[in-house]
């Protein structure tokens, strides 16, 4: 069996395809690991490979940043060339990057079969960048795997035959429950904070991070909640948050304590603990349902309604005024809701699948 080609390239698509790596490995399957390198700072990038105790890329790729065109121009040159000079039988891809479609598009051009993990989520907003990343892909993949029953409606209502179209749960289930017992309480300690007695704040969507007005009302609005609950706000920033944040002099201001990015066991520590976490984040919506915490997304859609339906998760859009009232609303509420993302063995069921394509189509 020639091996299978897993494509990554920003941090959470190294978190969430880490449980599959992992069990490709354990079932020692041939694979390799081609990495874009768009994040490349080691607290978005290699700090997870330690942790989650990954190979190291096969492949690095050196694109880091650019515009959109120029990124995914490079990625598509380079990914090709090693699928030309080291063909899989299969290209694994995650999630809505530019990493992502560029590792579909040379693969389903070359005719290497493609599988897209967490297929189907869709915003229904192409001003996002990940809109039109998840869209193509899908298109392009020949197998989708499907987190929910309301992905696949939504593959099928675009005309993605059922056949393509897997149900497994998110592997976002897989790597937190595998990574849990591994998480850093000390951490905790050394910020001073008590359990579920401090916010936690993350943004970095282009679409609020490049919008001055949007950046500073969403920073003023965590500031005034901390200062209402009398509570610290915890802020691991993205760099590219720090960088507007600089470039359009927002100040920010105590409550809210800026840290830079931090690993997996330590965020883990400080999501389960927190008591509230207000984000823009798509894999936060998530975890912070997995983990029975209250969620505050600073958007005014989600490609996670599921996170709503079971009261995991409110819209508190980009203005100061709707993020506060939608903090005012999560901040008392019991997290009594059940995980809807699956049972943490999509990792498994995304392998066997493959591996049934491939003997299908006679390539093991
Ligand atoms: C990318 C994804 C986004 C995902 C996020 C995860 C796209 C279009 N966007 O956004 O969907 O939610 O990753 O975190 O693929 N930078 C560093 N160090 C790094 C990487 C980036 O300092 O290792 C800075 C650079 O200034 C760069 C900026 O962050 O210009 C943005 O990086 P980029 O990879 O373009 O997009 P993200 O915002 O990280
Ligand atoms: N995360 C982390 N350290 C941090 C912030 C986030 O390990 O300081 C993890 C988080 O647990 C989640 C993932 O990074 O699994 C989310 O990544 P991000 O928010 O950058 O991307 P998105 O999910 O929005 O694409």
């Amino acid at each position: 069996m020639k091996p299978i080609a897993v494509v990554l390239g920003t941090r959470p698509e190294i978190i969430k395809m880490s449980p599959i790596i992992s069990l490709l490995a354990e079932k020692k399957l041939p694979f390799y690991i081609i990495h874009t390198n768009q994040h490349y700072s080691k607290e978005l990038d290699q700090i997870f490979f330690e942790q989650l105790k990954l190979p190291q890329p096969d492949y690095s790729l050196e694109v880091g940043s650019g515009t959109h065109g120029e990124q995914t121009g490079k990625m598509l040159q380079r990914i090709e060339k090693i699928l030309i000079e080291n063909p899989p039988s299969f290209t694994l891809v995650q999630g809505d990057t530019n990493t992502t479609v560029a590792g579909a598009l040379t693969s389903s051009k070359l005719h290497i079969p493609v599988g897209h993990v967490e297929a189907g989520l869709r915003s229904h907003d192409r001003k996002m960048p990940e809109e039109i990343n998840r869209i193509i892909t899908d298109h392009i993949s020949d197998l989708c795997f499907v987190p929910t029953e309301k992905q696949r409606h939504i593959l099928l209502n675009e005309g993605i035959p059922d056949q393509k179209i897997v149900i497994t749960g998110n592997t976002i289930v897989d790597a937190v429950y595998r990574n849990i017992k591994m998480m850093n309480m000390e951490i905790l300690s050394r910020l001073g904070l008590k359990e579920k007695q401090y916010f936690l704040a993350t943004i970095h969507r282009q679409e609020n991070t490049d919008d001055p007005v949007r950046l500073e009302e969403i920073f003023s609005a965590i500031t005034f909640a901390g200062k209402k609950y009398n509570l610290p706000v915890i802020a691991p920033l993205h760099p590219r948050t720090v960088k507007k944040l600089k470039e359009y002099q927002i100040e920010v201001k105590a409550p809210i304590k800026v840290i830079p990015p931090v690993g997996y066991f330590e965020f883990l520590a400080l999501l389960k603990h927190t008591r509230l976490v207000i984000t823009d984040s798509g894999g936060l919506q998530e975890e912070s349902c997995i983990l029975g915490v209250p969620c505050v997304t600073a958007r005014e859609n989600t490609e996670r309604p599921e996170t709503i339906e079971v009261g995991a998760n409110i819209l508190g859009g980009v203005r100061k005024k709707t993020l506060l009232s939608a903090i005012d609303a999560m901040f008392h509420v019991e997290p009594n809701w059940k995980n809807p993302f699956g049972d943490g063995k999509s990792s498994n069921r995304i392998i066997q699948k493959i591996l049934a394509f491939l003997q299908k189509h006679n390539k093991i």
